[in-house]
């Protein structure tokens, strides 16, 4: 089986203020990869960061961790080049804010960088599919993306369900409101990759959060590889 178990804290919920040193206190507290959220005010109702930060957290935390970068803007194409050479590892856009995915999709590839493909609460995971041999991952959003601390939608789980069924290599996503209440719907549902913000930041004990929702993962893909 290609996909493992991978948590991305969130670092939306963080202190914003010190964004540099909470990367490297959640990469120390075992974050497989680090899920920057680019919020532009317009895709979605809040601002958060672009290139500009990007590129300082990469000099302030190296080279090794993984930046996800998700793209919660309303011209994804206009981003690309500046991300990468930012330092971003992966793009992560929405299929609502583009006319031509494709061409999106062919552009992140020769800017070096991985491809995620983002869907909305409203989306339907038909919409995806098209793309899904394309890409590097699929995110399915578990609220609607604009906020952290949400309330975790149960009902995105049979999208996570169908794609793993679909796809079974591929890297699947969740993002909103997940953490130690909720992981064992998505680990059930064949979700690896896992993005938790207010669960991880929020918590005194981020370490013990991040390895419990990797064990919950990684013991549902196990018991995955053994019904096969
Ligand atoms: C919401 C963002 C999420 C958010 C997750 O639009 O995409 O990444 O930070 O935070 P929690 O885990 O608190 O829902
Ligand atoms: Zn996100």
């Amino acid at each position: 089986m290609a996909y493992s178990a991978k948590i991305g804290p969130s670092i939306l919920s963080s202190d914003l203020s010190c964004l540099g040193s909470e990367c490297v206190r959640m990469m120390e507290c075992g974050a497989d990869y680090l899920h920057l959220d680019v919020m532009d005010g317009h895709f979605v109702p809040n601002l958060t960061f672009g290139h500009p930060m990007v590129e300082c957290l990469r000099k302030s935390v190296g080279q090794d961790p993984f930046f996800d970068m998700h793209m919660m803007v309303s011209r994804p194409e206009q981003w690309v080049k500046p991300m990468a050479a930012a330092g971003a590892n992966q793009y992560t856009f929405h299929i609502e804010s583009t006319t031509n995915p494709g061409n999106l999709i062919k552009e992140i590839k020769e800017s070096g960088m991985k491809v995620g493909l983002a869907i909305k609460p409203g989306t339907t995971v038909e919409e995806l599919a098209p793309w899904a041999n394309q890409i590097d991952m699929a995110l399915v959003m578990t609220v609607e993306p604009g906020f952290g601390g949400q309330k975790f939608m149960d009902d995105m789980m049979p999208k996570v369900s169908w794609l793993r069924s679909q796809f079974p290599s591929l890297d699947i996503e969740v993002d909103g409101g997940v953490g130690p209440d909720t992981i064992h719907k998505c680990a059930e549902a064949g979700a690896n990759m896992i993005v938790s913000g207010s669960a991880v930041i929020g918590s005194d004990d981020p370490r013990s959060v991040i390895s419990l929702l990797r064990t919950v993962v990684a013991e549902a893909i196990q018991k995955r590889s053994l019904d096969r």
